[in-house]
């Protein structure tokens, strides 16, 4: 039966920092930034905004480009990694906002692989007959836990929110294969060190400025190809068909270099994969559905195309999903 995408939406805060404000921090450049990277410039929520509300932002416009009403819906699933509070995240507050009642909410977390993590997870509502019609967002505020004073991180991260609404499929339409995965022997690639059970908040975990994200840089990107290439064979064979076949490929937008590699190791033709991280940077698990969100409105995937979706995350996690929209 599947699960069918029926709506896209996004939101990105206002307010964009390029790379040359970031040379003003730490000890960095346009230049290697852009080489390195391919990012330009990132968007960062002001003050007063949250992941909520960049979710609920973005899960409007999903419902509105679907045609669904707040009341349709019965799932509110929000993919995040730092959810508005760690208890009890995201997901409530993101369902008061847009007032769908009594209806289900929960947040998931996945890291950056999160939004495809959330497509099986939905197909499983959806498929059991839990849910009709689900609201799937990918929320993030990696700003709010970036080190500013590390430039190995805080060049690479920017805030926002994308959403899919999803009802239920016919057989060769919608969500066609989707394939999960998890290594859990690199857990530490990507890690907040405290602020969790395992490191409460205290004073010295602040002085020792133990709650901002950390990454092993290279050992994440040495991972990053592989892997969503593995993700992605697996999933396109749950779903029999090609990569031939395959429209459009958005992978993670995590580094411009990641995702020219796996373009070449896949073989696919560089202008049928997609990226926007020159202007987005790398949102987590927000960054597929906001690219996948910008593809539709302007018109380059169409109802009809084959989308394949790819990522990796802190986890380390790692899935693809194989869509006809
Ligand atoms: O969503 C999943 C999460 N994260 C990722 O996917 C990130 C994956 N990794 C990457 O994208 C890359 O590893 C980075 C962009 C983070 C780093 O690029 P790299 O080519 O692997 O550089 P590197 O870590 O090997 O560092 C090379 C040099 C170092 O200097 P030394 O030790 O050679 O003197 C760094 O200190 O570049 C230096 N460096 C910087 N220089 C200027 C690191 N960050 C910066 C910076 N500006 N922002």
């Amino acid at each position: 039966m599947g699960a069918r995408i029926v709506g896209t939406g996004s939101y990105l805060p206002l307010h964009a920092v390029a790379n040359s404000d970031l040379a003003n921090l730490v000890d960095t450049s346009d230049e290697w930034i852009v080489q390195r990277t391919g990012i330009r410039e990132r968007h960062l929520l002001e003050p007063q905004e949250l992941p909520s509300g960049m979710g609920v932002a973005a899960g409007r416009a999903a419902l509105a480009a679907s045609g669904n009403a707040v009341d349709d819906v019965d799932l509110v699933l929000v993919a995040t990694t730092f959810p508005d509070m760690i208890c009890p995240g995201t997901a409530p507050f993101v369902a008061a906002a847009l007032g769908t009642g009594d209806a289900p909410f929960f947040d998931l977390t996945a890291g950056c692989t999160g939004f495809v993590y959330g497509l099986a997870v939905a197909e499983g509502f959806l498929a059991s007959g839990l849910a009709e019609c689900v609201l799937l967002i990918g929320s993030e505020a990696l700003s709010r836990v970036t080190d500013w004073n590390d430039r190995r991180t805080c060049v690479l991260f920017g805030d926002g929110a994308g959403a899919v609404v999803l009802r239920r499929g016919s057989e060769g339409s919608g969500l066609l294969g989707v394939s999960v995965h998890g290594d859990p022997e690199k857990a530490l690639l990507l890690h907040m060190p405290a602020g969790g059970t395992r490191l409460p908040a205290s004073h010295d975990t602040v002085d020792a400025r133990l709650h901002y994200l950390r990454m092993e840089g290279s050992g994440v990107f040495r991972s990053a190809v592989p892997l969503m290439e593995q993700a992605l064979e697996r999933a396109l064979d749950k779903a029999g068909v090609g990569l031939d076949d395959v429209d459009w490929v958005i992978p993670h937008q995590a580094n411009l270099r990641i995702i020219d590699a796996l373009a070449r190791r896949l073989a696919i033709p560089r202008d049928r994969v997609l990226a926007n991280l020159d202007r987005v940077a790398n949102t987590s698990s927000a960054s597929i559905p906001i690219a996948l969100d910008e593809a539709v409105r302007r018109g380059q995937i169409r109802p009809g195309d084959v989308v394949a979706m790819t990522a990796f995350g802190a986890g380390v996690t790692y899935g693809a999903a194989i869509v006809r929209m």
